[in-house]
């Protein structure tokens, strides 16, 4: 449950904000246009339900307030250009204080991990997280916080995938549908044959990535096929560290990635895919937001020509950390297993495999990163927990 909010213990008001100061020491400054434009009365409508009838130009550049009065229910302001009256709660306002211990306690920490984590990966029992709320915030929490998980006795029929793959959100359809992955004899895909797959990211060529991954075994191959995984944003981390110049062309100069589907697809068309974009996205802090790497769609670059080679010694740099197997698990899927990934921060990857008597059967579908989300934050306020207003990192 949540505790209660603590009180305010002195306010006070300057020309341009006010200043709180809280009965648990904190201290908070709200700006008179913050405050003037996130009045939430009913005239003004709240941002979260889309009937907001406030409006920016309206409003004064500097308001100036008229009357302000504390009480243990909030704060109450007249407005001295139009008399309007607004009434920040305590809880709301302590809730969105922008304070830099604020704002750095909002920020959501990701758990970084690397192969030590083989023998302890974090699995649940899906009808468990079907049926119990709070083991369903736990999934979600993991995926949050590791970037993955498996899950067990998945239903290996189509309806298995589409039920894992609900915990997270609406199934996304792409061109690739909910793609079945099987040794093809027509090889569109490099997941369609037996070769070994370093570990990369799907569908990098589009401008809008894919974000949650799920992945249902249906036929394990005999031997090999094992599915890989590794931390991107470990990786890029590490880069960080032993190659600072190779992280920050990185995190700079745009990558080309294309695909051109000449109808092979699921629904038949012909599509040319490209997206444009660095490799590594940061915030306005410089922490990693989301990471696209997949050297097999990286088309000719387009940048100044004295960045040519200095990238390919970053992206040299990059890889011998995402190709090692230091950073990398392996997760021998068997039947009614599943693995669900953030493909915006782990890559995955496959050992090789022969072909046996029963040929290899997996599928895999996404999930927006955006309905994870949102998933995730309904689940958090529905047990009124307060991090659903936590800033949590939005892929690329
Ligand atoms: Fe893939
Ligand atoms: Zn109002």
């Amino acid at each position: 449950m949540t505790a209660p909010a603590p009180a305010i213990q002195a306010i006070e008001k300057t020309d341009s904000a006010i200043n709180v100061l809280w009965t648990d020491g904190h201290r908070s400054q709200y700006h008179h246009i913050w405050l003037r434009h996130q009045c939430e009365c009913r005239e003004c409508g709240t941002p979260m339900d889309g009937l907001r009838n406030v409006w920016i130009l309206d409003i004064p550049e500097k308001p100036e307030i008229d009357e302000l009065t504390s009480g243990p229910d909030g704060v109450r302001i007249t407005w001295a250009d139009d008399h309007h009256q607004s009434v920040y709660t305590t809880q709301w306002l302590r809730k969105h204080c922008y304070s830099p211990q604020s704002r750095a306690a909002r920020r959501h920490e990701v758990t970084y991990w690397d192969t030590r984590i083989q023998h302890d990966i974090p699995v649940f029992e899906f009808s468990a997280a079907q049926q119990s709320a709070e083991i369903h915030l736990r999934v979600l929490e993991t995926v949050r916080d590791y970037g993955f998980c498996q899950l067990e006795n998945l239903d290996t029929r189509l309806q298995g995938i589409q039920n894992a793959a609900h915990l997270f959100g609406p199934v996304r359809v792409t061109h690739f549908g909910i793609s079945e992955i099987t040794e093809k004899s027509a090889q569109y895909n490099v997941g369609d044959s037996g070769r070994a797959l370093h570990p990369h990211m799907d569908e990098t060529y589009r401008i809008s990535s894919v974000g949650i991954t799920v992945l249902q075994m249906v036929t394990p191959s005999e031997s090999g096929g094992h599915s890989t995984l590794v931390d991107g944003f470990n990786a890029v981390r590490r880069l960080r560290d032993t190659s600072p110049d190779a992280f920050d062309l990185l995190s700079t100069v745009p990558v080309t990635f294309c695909r051109h589907h000449a109808g092979e697809s699921l629904d038949g068309k012909r599509r040319m895919l490209v997206s444009r974009t660095p490799m590594i996205r940061l915030d306005e802090n410089g922490e990693v937001m989301g990471v696209r790497i997949n050297e097999r769609h990286i088309s000719p670059l387009d940048v100044e020509g004295s960045l040519v080679e200095p990238f390919y010694r970053a992206i040299r740099d990059l890889l011998k950390i995402t190709y090692d197997p230091a950073l990398r698990i392996e997760i021998p899927l068997q039947a009614g297993q599943g693995l669900v990934f953030d493909n915006q921060r782990v890559l995955h990857g496959r050992t090789a495999f022969v072909r046996g008597k029963r040929p290899r059967h997996a599928r895999t579908c996404t999930v927006n990163t955006e309905e994870f989300h949102s998933t995730l934050r309904l689940r958090q306020m529905d047990l009124d927990l307060p991090e659903s207003n936590q800033t949590l990192y939005p892929g690329m």
